[in-house]
């Protein structure tokens, strides 16, 4: 069905071409769209090579309103300390209409702005605050699920099995005599079954829905070209406000393996988990289907028909990188994230190994390689990189967590790892609040916690809650300049001060200062479209590479390394003679004897 057949009520809302401007955009009175300068003004720069892309999570960013939960005009206001940060875009975690049962990953209305967030006026106030910052904005598509809120789902519950409406999402009846069992034994991510049974406007139990995730997130069914239309609309809906690309979600999901077999997952090594969001590459019904690419290669050829160099990121937990790359064939996206590089312990061996991996898989298909160690659902590297073993992704930490990170080794270290990927070639993302060096939150109060993996494990697991904590701007204020009321969505710890933005704007040898001039010589001197040239006879631990005239030099053992004569250019630690010391990183122009 086309979507000009499509009812009038299945239509995106607010679209650009019937609504009112916000005060102060720019509309191309010719093509009606909101002028974008950097669209124009970069075509086929494909900026995105080597781009820094910093990753908003809008409920914590910064609250303009005061109710305890970020909003866009709160990021709006502090768009400008992001530029000063030195990175290119920013990739806004969703904040369309959603009933929040997992942070707005369960969207209700795909083209409009949750109340909580602000306005469609509000995004377009922010887009054109970011373009005229120089800063591409990135937005989130949620296309394996919808909220169980969405229209397209209530009229499907309403339409009762068998109708159009039902084909748009995943109902199977339930096996078992009555239908009493789930139609096959899939596990949600977040835990449990992966079905829930509805109930028939009669009373009696009916049907099941799949849902990879919460059960208010009910799962599209992507064979389905109703549903491909109805998302091609959405994409030219954000693509026509301007925005430079979108982040997709579970990309690696959308397809299921025809008739929904069973799953039985392989024996599990120590730390792994049945329920994650990847699992063994080759045999898991619901993951890396091959029926996704053409989605992708459909969407590419949407964002051609519009100007300027628009963006496709892949959020794919797929493994090896060898076959992640096939998301980023020349023809499908652009960017998939590296979480096999995130997940990568603090070990010289093990980070040579996977940049080598990751720039064979990806330069193999002409995709620039990306790097990311922190992110909205996984515990943060500051304190991730402290532990022998962390807990699989999903699983946090909590007060009863043992071991707990040691924070000041995990600032080391962290510190080192960022400097170290802020280094390669590539495009690299920096999670809110990294930046800082803020630890995961470990102490938060049971009853405080929002994440549904921890309410759908029984507590067992901790979820991700902790990595979600508003983050502090000004120290000794109320929520630390989150807002000016104190009110916090989830706790903050009442030790922020020092990590708050403003203890370290400015101060030699803060977090914030390392971030800022790393990012300041990386772009100064061309290293995220460099190369990597292994510098040797440094030991296992110890991760040396050339990238254009800078020397880097990342120590992961205890044993302090020589280091070459050279100018430093930046430094995870002030150092005071020519060794490295454990868990530090240094970029340095080597003198020209170092050459001979
Ligand atoms: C991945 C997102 O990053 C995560 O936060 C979300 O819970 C799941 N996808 C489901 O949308």
């Amino acid at each position: 069905m086309t979507l000009e057949s499509a009812p009038e009520s299945e239509l995106p809302t607010n679209d650009p071409l019937t609504r009112t401007p916000a005060e102060g955009l720019v509309i191309d009175p010719v093509l009606d769209l909101i002028v974008d300068p950097l669209a124009e003004s970069n075509k086929g720069s494909e900026w995105w090579r080597s781009a820094v892309i910093y990753q908003i999570y809008p409920r914590s960013f910064a609250d303009s309103d005061g109710d305890g939960v970020g909003d866009l005009a709160g990021i709006t206001s502090r768009l400008p300390s992001l530029a000063t940060l030195g990175i290119d875009a920013i990739w806004l975690s969703p904040f369309f209409t959603s009933p929040q049962r997992d942070a707005g990953y369960d969207v209700a209305d795909y083209c409009d702005v949750d109340p909580i967030f602000g306005t469609l006026e509000d995004f377009d106030r922010l887009e054109q605050e970011a373009h005229r910052l120089g800063l591409r904005v990135i937005v989130d598509l949620v296309p394996n699920h919808t909220s169980s809120d969405h229209r397209w789902f209530t009229a499907a519950l309403a339409a009762g099995a068998g109708s159009p409406e039902r084909a748009r999402y995943m109902f199977r009846d339930g096996k078992g005599n009555n239908g009493e069992l789930p139609p096959n034994n899939w596990q949600s991510v977040f835990g449990g079954e992966a079905w829930t049974r509805t109930t028939d406007p009669d009373g009696r139990p009916g049907q099941w829905y799949l849902h990879l995730f919460d059960s208010s997130q009910p799962d599209l069914d992507w064979s389905n070209e109703w549903v491909r239309e109805q998302f091609r609309e959405i994409l030219r809906f954000w693509l026509r406000r301007g925005v430079d690309g979108f982040r997709v979600d579970v990309a690696h999901g959308m397809i299921k393996v025809e008739g929904l077999p069973d799953y039985f997952a392989p024996t599990l090594e120590d730390g792994e988990d049945a329920n994650s969001m990847g699992g063994d590459a080759a045999a898991v019904p619901y993951w890396a289907q091959p029926g996704v690419h053409e989605i992708y290669r459909d969407w590419h050829q949407l964002l051609e028909e519009f100007d300027g160099d628009r963006v496709l990121c892949a959020e794919a937990w797929v493994q090896p990188l060898s076959k992640l790359a096939n998301w980023v064939r020349p023809d499908e996206m652009h960017q998939a994230f590296n979480f096999s590089y995130l997940e990568t312990p603090w070990s010289g061996n093990e980070i040579r190994a996977i940049v080598d991996e990751s720039i064979e898989a990806f330069s193999g298909v002409g995709a620039p390689s990306t790097w990311v160690l922190s992110n909205h659902d996984v515990i943060r590297h500051t304190s991730r990189l402290a532990l022998d073993s962390p807990p699989p992704q999903g699983a946090g930490l909590g007060p009863l967590s043992e071991p707990k990170p040691d924070e000041a080794l995990g600032l080391a270290r962290a510190r080192a790892a960022s400097l170290l990927m802020l280094a390669l070639p590539g495009s690299a993302y920096v999670y809110q609040g990294e930046e800082l060096g803020l630890p995961e939150v470990i102490n938060l109060p049971d009853a405080s916690r929002q994440d549904p993996t921890f309410f759908r494990h029984n507590g067992e697991k901790y979820g991700r809650d902790g990595c979600r904590v508003p983050i502090p701007w000004e120290a000794g204020t109320p929520a630390y300049g989150f807002n000016s009321t104190g009110e916090s969505w989830l706790p903050q710890p009442s030790d922020w001060d020092d990590y708050a933005r403003s203890s370290q704007e400015g101060v030699p040898g803060s977090t914030l200062s390392l971030y800022t001039a790393a990012l300041r010589e990386r772009r100064a001197r061309g290293l995220g479209l460099g190369s990597v040239e292994w510098l040797e006879g440094y030991g296992d631990d110890v991760v040396a590479f050339r990238n254009g005239d800078v020397v880097v030099i990342a120590n992961t053992g205890q044993v302090a390394v020589e280091l070459p004569v050279g100018d430093i250019v930046v430094s995870s630690v002030a150092l005071s003679e020519a060794a490295l010391p454990a868990d530090t990183t240094v970029w340095l122009i080597p003198r020209p004897e170092y050459d001979d």
